[in-house]
């Protein structure tokens, strides 16, 4: 986000406090955030606390000292996203019907920038027709209005008008401000290790987090793309939008992405799949004993290679990761040929700042017909973006 403008608007709802997270991930993500606070969303929570977050100054009060005397016509016309979290009944009216009482009001009205309400209320309130209708007329309008979550209100009743998580707001807002250049697109990503377990305790499995695989997952849905998430066992969160399917084993994550891939435009396997399993999986935890014990492994289905072998009936853009320790280029190429691959992620995963646990990644791409592009040192985030924009022409 580090070219974009970013405006919070907050109104006067106790969910106010979580607009600080939201604020604080947009300063992180590198977004210029500014706020403009109604005179009850003051009573929530201070704009000093927002001053400290954003770095700049907040503005509350149309005809106080802190704005200059056209502020209300500038900021929204400056920014690239106004995002009004959390938006009262109140609020949500007076933007519905063009009433400009206050900064905030009148600042939304003369705004040029995309503009997102997240609504947060009681739950009869939310369900209100004169509140729905209210919403209706601004989605018509072409403001993006984000669903509230369910669950327990701070008026003890339980039922749709939470203020969803500051982590899913910034999500939605980040795509709001991309192209979204992938929509029309399936996309199933896999990510993670498999495990495969030795009896009900102890289980086989290697160092992979997860993090690209789900880099990719998260940033292919900001670019708009419908995204299902076939995972491993990791520490992460499922990245908001994606549909998501947990796995353990090689053979579970076979199945879930067999049943999914049919509709595939794109199939991206970055999970790091055993390639072995213990030939047996004792029913009992295996007590100490012996002196000597040996584990027999059984290959694993190269699931890559059975969606290359069945690419004709089923035809999709196929990209695999090779993860190498040596001869890296040779081995991911080859890789590339054996399973019937349209591209071929070659990442070391001997180097300290690239592959397993790592935020950062050092990839070639590698073509079908024999291109390599080597790219810089990145964040796995970007080299999520650098992928998808590889994979996009071969979508045709
Ligand atoms: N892969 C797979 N099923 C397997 C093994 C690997 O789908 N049983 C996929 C991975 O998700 C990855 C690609 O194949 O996209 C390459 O995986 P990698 O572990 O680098 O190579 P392998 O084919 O397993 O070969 P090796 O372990 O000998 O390097």
């Amino acid at each position: 986000m580090k070219d974009k403008k970013v405006i919070v608007g907050i109104t006067g709802g106790i969910a106010a406090y979580k607009a600080a997270e939201l604020v604080r991930l947009l300063v992180r993500a590198g977004a210029d955030t500014s706020v403009a606070m109604t005179a009850n969303a003051t009573r929530f929570v201070t704009p000093l606390t927002f001053e400290a977050l954003s770095g700049n100054r907040v503005v509350w009060d149309m005809f106080g000292h802190e704005g200059t005397s056209i502020d209300h016509i500038s900021w929204g016309q400056d920014a690239d996203l106004i995002i009004v979290a959390p938006a009262t009944a109140n609020f949500i009216a007076k933007m519905a019907h063009g009433i400009a009482d206050d900064f905030l009001s009148t600042m939304v009205l003369a705004a040029t920038a995309r503009i997102m309400v997240c609504p947060s209320m009681n739950s009869k309130m939310f369900e209100n027709l004169a509140v729905q209708n209210n919403l209706g007329q601004l989605k018509e309008m072409g403001v993006a209005v984000m669903e509230p979550s369910e669950g327990e209100l701070a008026c003890h009743t339980e039922g749709p008008g939470r203020l969803p998580e500051p982590e899913d707001i910034f999500e939605q807002a980040w795509a709001l401000l991309l192209r979204q250049d992938l929509s029309g697109l399936n996309i199933l990503v896999t990510a993670g290790p498999t495990v495969e377990p030795i009896d009900p305790v102890r289980y086989i499995t290697n160092r992979s987090t997860g993090k690209m695989g789900y880099a990719l997952a998260r940033a292919a849905w900001r670019r708009g793309a419908s995204v299902r998430l076939v995972s491993g066992p990791t520490a992460l969160n499922p990245p908001y939008g994606v549909t998501f399917f947990s796995v353990k084993t090689a053979e579970e994550m076979r199945q879930a992405v067999l049943k999914n891939r049919t509709d595939c435009d794109v199939i991206i396997k970055a999970a790091a799949v055993s390639d072995y399993r213990p030939k047996e999986s004792a029913r009992h935890k295996i007590k100490k004993g012996a002196d000597r014990v040996t584990l027999e492994l059984v290959k694993n289905p190269d699931i890559l290679a059975q969606l290359g072998s069945k690419k004709k009936a089923s035809p999709c853009v196929l990209v695999g990761f090779a993860a190498e320790t040596k001869d890296l280029l040779d081995n991911a190429k080859e890789k590339l040929k054996a399973k019937n691959l349209d591209m071929i992620i070659a990442n070391d995963v001997s180097r300290d700042d690239a592959g397993f646990e790592s935020d950062t990644n050092k990839i070639k791409v590698i073509y079908r017909d024999g291109r390599v592009e080597d790219a810089p040192l990145m964040t796995k985030d970007e080299v999520a973006d650098l992928v998808l924009d590889r994979i996009k022409p071969l979508t045709g």
